[in-house]
């Protein structure tokens, strides 16, 4: 499938998402290392602190089902361009991540969508490199 066959696929999950709150639905869908896929939706909370992001909900969905690492993430909302993911979203990602790692932005709004890399979504990112500067 095309970039723009997946994020159709995502745009079609944003329905799913638990949004009463914000009202802002985003789905993602990672394909991992064997090509596995995983689906994750935004899931809020009354406490909202406790609401989960869409990206995360796929990346540990994945994990339980043997992801190591992501091929590509496809990340989609009901924005007016390709949605920026939240700054933890993006550490979460990076966790997971390899130089190859295609990160693809879209929107149900545009048929437009950014693609990148680790290092253009989060530059200079904390990682296990860095715990091991101490040792
Ligand atoms: N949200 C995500 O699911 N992923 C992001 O990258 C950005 C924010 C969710 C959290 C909350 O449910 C809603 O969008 C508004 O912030």
């Amino acid at each position: 499938m095309s970039h723009t066959d997946y994020i159709k696929k995502a745009n079609k999950l944003l329905c799913r998402a638990y949004v009463p709150y914000s009202k802002f639905p985003v789905s993602a869908i990672v394909i991992d290392q064997d090509g596995n896929e995983y689906e994750g939706v935004n899931v809020e909370n009354a406490a909202y602190g406790l609401c989960l992001c869409a990206e995360r909900n796929a990346i540990t969905s994945g994990v339980t089902k043997n992801l190591k690492s992501i091929r590509t993430i496809y990340i989609t909302g009901n924005t007016n361009e390709p949605i920026s993911p939240c700054g933890s979203c993006r550490q979460v990602i990076a966790e997971f991540s390899t130089k190859d790692t295609k990160v693809i932005l879209g929107s149900s709004k545009t048929d437009e969508y950014k693609e990148m890399d680790l290092e253009t979504l989060i530059p200079y990112y904390f990682s296990k490199n860095s715990l091991d500067e101490i040792k």
